[in-house]
C-alpha cells in the first residue's frame, strides 16, 4: 500500500532566491564563492540548491561529510566539491575516484589519502585545514611545520589545493579573535611558503566573513547561511540589508479551530490561559517537525498579513495559536516564517535559537517543493 502524504505543512524553496543570493555574494565578495550545501542544503535540499548555486556562478560546493559529497556526485552534480570532516570509515577511495576534494586535519588522514591515491596512480586533491583559534577541526599550531613538510614529501600522491581555516567570531566584526585568527593564518602561510607550498587557494571566510570582513576574503569565500537568504546574525544586520532574499517559506493549514473562555488553560501544563473569550487554531507542526519547543508562548504565525502568537506549549506534532477576534477556518493557511511571515532569523531569535537551527531541523513530515521565483 502506498501512503499518500498529506501536505498539511509545506516548505517551498525558491531556487530563484538561491541564484539571486549567489550573484549578490559574488558581487559583494569580489572573489569566487563556495556554496555550502551540507546538512541537506541547510534543510533546503542539497541537490537542487547545488544546481541553482552553480547556475548562478558558484565556483565551488562545500559539504561537511564525504557521504554528502558522494550524494551530490551520484545525483550528477559536476565541478569542485570539498568535504572537510573525515571519519575513519569514510569511503575515501571512492571520493578520490569521484574527484572529491578532501580536507585533512591530521597526518594520519594525509597518509591514508596518499596511499589510496598511489594505489590508483593519481594525485588526490587535498586541502589542509589549520586551527587558527576556533579549536574545532584543523591541524593545531604546534604541528603546522610538520604537516607542511610531510605534505611536501607527498607531491607524487597529493596536490595541495588550499590551506584554509575557519573563523570563530566573524558575526561580531569587532571581536579581537578575528584579527588574532588572521594573524595566525598569515604566519601559517609564511611557514607553508618556507616549506615550499604555495597553495592554489587561501580561504578563511564563512558568510559573515564574506559580508563583513573585506580583508578576510582571500581567494574564496565559503557561504552557507547567506546562500539561503538568512543573516548570520550576531552583530550583523538583516539579510535584506545585504540584498539577500530568503529562499524558504514554511506554511501550514489550520487543523482545528475552537473558542475558548476567559480562564481556559491551553496545551500541556497549561502554560497559557485565555484572559478573555478568544478564537484559537491548531497548527499541525511540532517539535518533531523542527518547531523548537522553546517557541512556547514566544513564536507566532502570520495570517492575512497580521501576526498571531503561539500560546501554550509547543507539542511534538502541534501548537495552538491565539487568533483573538479574528475568525479563521479549518484548512486555511498560515505562514510560520518566510514569505509574508517573519524571517527565519527573527522567528528563531524569538525562540532563543538561530536561523541556522530552524531551517536545518525542519522535519521530513514537512513537504518540500521548489519554485523558481524571479528576483
Ligand atoms: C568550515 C565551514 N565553512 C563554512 C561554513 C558556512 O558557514 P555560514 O553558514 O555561516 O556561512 C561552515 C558552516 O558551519 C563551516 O563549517
Amino acid at each position: 500500500m502506498t501512503v499518500v502524504r498529506s501536505s498539511r505543512a509545506r516548505a517551498v524553496i525558491d531556487l530563484g532566491a538561491i541564484e539571486h543570493n549567489i550573484a549578490t555574494l559574488r558581487r559583494a565578495a569580489g572573489v569566487p564563492v563556495m556554496a555550502v550545501v551540507k546538512a541537506d542544503g541547510y534543510g533546503h535540499g542539497a541537490v537542487p540548491v547545488a544546481l541553482a548555486a552553480k547556475n548562478a556562478g558558484a565556483e565551488w560546493l562545500g559539504v561537511c561529510f564525504v557521504d554528502e559529497a558522494l550524494e551530490l556526485r551520484q545525483a550528477g552534480v559536476p565541478g569542485p566539491i570539498l568535504a572537510w570532516l573525515l571519519a575513519e570509515d569514510d569511503a575515501l577511495g571512492e571520493a578520490i575516484d569521484q574527484d572529491i576534494d578532501l580536507s585533512i586535519s591530521t597526518r594520519e588522514q594525509l597518509v591514508r589519502i596518499a596511499a589510496l591515491a598511489q594505489a590508483r596512480g593519481i594525485r588526490a586533491r587535498v586541502h589542509i585545514e589549520l586551527d587558527t583559534g576556533l579549536a574545532r577541526a584543523g591541524v593545531s599550531r604546534e604541528r603546522w611545520q610538520q604537516i607542511f613538510e610531510f605534505a611536501v614529501s607527498l607531491t607524487n600522491e597529493i596536490e595541495i589545493i588550499s590551506i584554509w581555516s575557519h573563523l570563530a567570531c566573524a558575526d561580531e566584526p569587532r571581536h579581537p579573535a578575528n584579527v588574532h585568527q588572521q594573524d595566525a593564518y598569515e604566519s601559517a602561510l609564511e611557514l607553508a611558503a618556507a616549506a615550499g607550498i604555495t597553495p592554489q587557494l587561501r580561504h578563511l571566510a564563512n558568510s559573515a566573513g564574506a559580508l563583513a570582513h573585506p580583508d578576510l576574503r582571500y581567494d574564496l569565500v565559503r557561504c552557507g547561511i547567506a546562500t539561503y537568504g538568512i543573516t548570520p546574525g550576531g552583530d550583523l544586520p538583516d539579510a535584506a540589508d545585504f540584498d539577500l532574499h530568503p529562499a524558504m517559506t514554511v506554511t501550514a493549514d489550520i487543523a482545528y479551530v475552537r473558542k475558548l473562555n476567559a480562564g481556559d488553560g491551553v496545551s500541556y501544563s497549561h502554560r497559557w490561559h485565555a484572559t478573555k473569550p478568544t478564537n484559537v487554531g491548531l497548527i499541525p507542526l511540532g517539535y518533531a517537525d523542527g518547531i523548537p519547543r522553546s517557541a512556547t508562548n514566544a513564536g507566532w504565525v502570520t495570517y492575512n498579513g497580521a501576526d498571531y502568537p503561539i500560546v501554550g506549549t509547543v507539542c511534538m506534532d502541534q501548537f495552538v495559536v491565539d487568533f483573538g477576534d479574528t475568525l479563521v477556518r479549518t484548512g486555511e493557511t498560515v505562514t510560520i516564517f518566510g514569505g509574508e511571515g517573519a524571517s527565519a532569523h527573527q522567528w528563531a531569535t524569538a525562540a532563543r535559537t538561530i536561523g541556522y537551527e530552524l531551517v536545518t531541523r525542519l522535519g521530513e513530515r514537512v513537504e518540500r517543493s521548489y519554485t523558481d521565483g524571479v528576483w
